[in-house]
């Protein structure tokens, strides 16, 4: 199975794309690096940097991987952040039902 973690650069992402790794999946990793890092995604996955608002991106790194299932962590931890910037978040919604 392929699967698709959206921040998988940040800090649960990137465990669960170990947990991902150890049960002898393949894993694609969709992260911007707003706040998460490179080094932090396990070398046996795959990096696309990107928004997980562009939406022909998101499609683009489905098809090309196969991709089964998508696990999403992309988002703010800071809520306050979340509240006064609402437009940057829900900006991201359309990306879900992109194929
Ligand atoms: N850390 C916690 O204790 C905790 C607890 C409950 C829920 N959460 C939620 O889990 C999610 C991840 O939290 P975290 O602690 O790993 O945060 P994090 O900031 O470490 O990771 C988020 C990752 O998403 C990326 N990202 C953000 N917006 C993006 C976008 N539009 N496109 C692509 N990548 C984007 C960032 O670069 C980062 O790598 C958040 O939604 C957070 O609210 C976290």
């Amino acid at each position: 199975m392929t699967v698709l973690v959206t921040g998988g650069a940040g800090y649960i992402g990137s465990h669960m794309v170990w947990e991902l790794l150890d049960a002898g999946e393949s894993v694609v990793v969709l992260d911007r690096l707003s706040t998460g890092f490179e080094w932090a995604v396990a070398p046996e996955a795959k990096l696309v940097v990107g928004d997980v608002a562009d939406r022909d991106l998101v499609g683009q790194i489905i098809r090309d991987n196969k991709v089964d299932a998508i696990i999403h962590f992309a988002g703010s931890i800071v809520v306050p952040e979340s509240v006064a910037t609402r437009s940057a978040i829900t900006r991201t919604i359309p990306a879900r039902r992109a194929r």
